[in-house]
């Protein structure tokens, strides 16, 4: 995980936010090769989701809803997770996860003391702000902890105007926040995160909702395999009954193992109508579905698959991490499904005085392609540079290119070098872009 942690910094995939501050845990920012690698995979989940579909519709909901929403949503009266505090060094401590000794006694993680324990106490994940000029009870509000409710608050609006029937379903991608009590392992454990997530309302009927929860469980499966994620490090985990929300039937999670172990990218869950019923209840309006062929009205069941951004973000990251060595050389390569890397196709010149005609090639495949013009330092600094940030295709124009009309093109993953036509350069790419894929 370290050689990850550090290569993101290098290279301008993931900062800790705040650094010069000494950074705040919990808090971090993309750099310019991680923002495109991360705008990458929205865009990969929202084309699979929403326009490659007839049967989703997407929304973009604000992060402060109306209070009442998390009352309805059961996150004020238990989002949170048990709490002690040691008396002896004044750490907090989620309890659930602090170790016990043979007698039973908790294990302070700090100093190893036996500590002096409080009584465990609930600590809501919530992050509170005010609203308005006043900070008094009435002005307070919370940042989103999931993106989904607001989903469910404007159910009948989108119902309405999307002129849907179900079974159909919402999608939301957007900023969630959680006072995690002990973030970690990179950005796997965040703060501020984003997530992506679909509610897919179906007839509330136990051999309906069995059929879409299959569907969607195999289908977000699939999704990750087509991200180019490593089949055998992906997972499919049911839930226990005893793991499960009290209104939910079934849950799985998709995992991945992760260099610190196999851990959730994914819930995919059948909620039942939970959720529509609580706001139905809270705000005393109609939120139920009118099916006028049958003439039949009700309260959809919703089957949900939510996902973290910056988890699969964090995923590709590990996935695509490789050393190897070249004519004796060791090097760090991102082997990223090309439809995914940050940078397609880089445009190296093998000297400054060739920056004109380069340049114009560049611009050409700008285009169509995500590409990058580097001319500082020797061809292999600059062939390290593209391996690290994962470019698959370098494209390297000499002194012969403009009376022959040909560039050499290197392959990240074999390093093997091709002399082609310039006017060729784009099917190449594209041809061999598929393959990879
Ligand atoms: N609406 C359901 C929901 O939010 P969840 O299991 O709490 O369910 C869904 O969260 C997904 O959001 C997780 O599988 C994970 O990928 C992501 N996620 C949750 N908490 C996170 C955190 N603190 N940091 C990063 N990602 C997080």
């Amino acid at each position: 995980m370290e050689h990850i942690v550090s290569l993101c910094k290098r290279r301008g995939f993931i900062f800790q936010n705040s650094e010069i501050y000494g950074g705040i845990n919990g808090f971090w920012d993309y750099g310019p090769v991680g923002v495109t690698l991360k705008n990458n995979v929205k865009k990969f989940w929202w084309e699979s989701i929403v326009d490659h579909r007839r049967d989703v519709v997407g929304v973009d909901t604000t992060i402060i809803a109306h209070p009442e929403t998390w009352r309805a949503s059961g996150h004020v009266a238990s989002f949170s997770d048990p709490m002690v505090d040691c008396r002896l060094c004044k750490g907090r401590y989620r309890e659930d996860q602090i170790e016990k000794d043979d007698a039973g006694n908790y294990i302070c993680p700090t100093n190893k003391c036996k500590g002096d324990f409080t009584e465990a106490r609930a600590f809501n994940l919530m992050f509170r702000t005010f609203v308005g000029a006043q900070e008094e009870n009435t002005a307070e509000a919370y940042l989103r902890p999931e993106t989904c409710q607001s989903i469910f608050t404007q159910f009948k609006n989108v119902l309405t105007v999307s002129r849907q029937k179900i079974p159909f379903g919402i999608a939301q991608i957007g900023k969630s926040f959680r006072n995690e009590i002990t973030p970690r392992n990179f950005t796997f454990r965040s703060r501020e995160f984003e997530q992506m997530e679909l509610e897919f309302f179906v007839k509330p009927d136990a051999g309906i909702q069995k059929e879409w929860y299959e569907y969607w469980k195999n289908t977000r499966y699939q999704w990750y395999q087509d991200l180019g994620i490593k089949k055998e490090k992906l997972h499919l985990r049911d839930h226990e009954k005893d793991e499960l929300a009290h209104y939910a039937s079934a849950c799985v999670d998709v995992e991945y193992d992760f260099p610190f172990g196999r851990s959730e990218l994914e819930g995919v869950a059948d909620r039942g109508n939970y959720d529509l019923n609580q706001h139905i209840q809270f705000s005393k309006k109609d939120l139920s579905f009118f099916n006028q062929e049958a003439n039949e009205k009700y309260v959809p069941a919703v089957i949900e698959a939510s996902a973290g951004c910056d988890r699969t973000v964090l995923t590709v990251l590990c996935d695509a991490y490789d050393e190897d060595e070249i004519g004796g050389e060791k090097r760090v390569v991102m082997r990223f499904a090309p439809h995914i890397a940050p940078i397609q196709l880089a445009i190296l010149p093998l000297s400054k005085k060739l920056a004109e005609p380069s340049m114009k090639v560049e611009a050409d495949l700008r285009k169509e392609f995500k590409t990058d013009y580097d001319d500082a330092g020797s061809i292999g600094k600059r062939y390290r540079r593209q391996d690290e940030i994962g470019t698959p295709f370098c494209v390297t124009y000499d002194f012969d290119s403009e009376s022959d009309g040909k560039v050499t093109i290197r392959d990240r993953d074999t390093t093997k070098q091709d002399r082609i036509a310039i006017t060729e350069i784009r099917n190449y790419t594209l041809e061999n872009m598929q393959r990879k894929a």
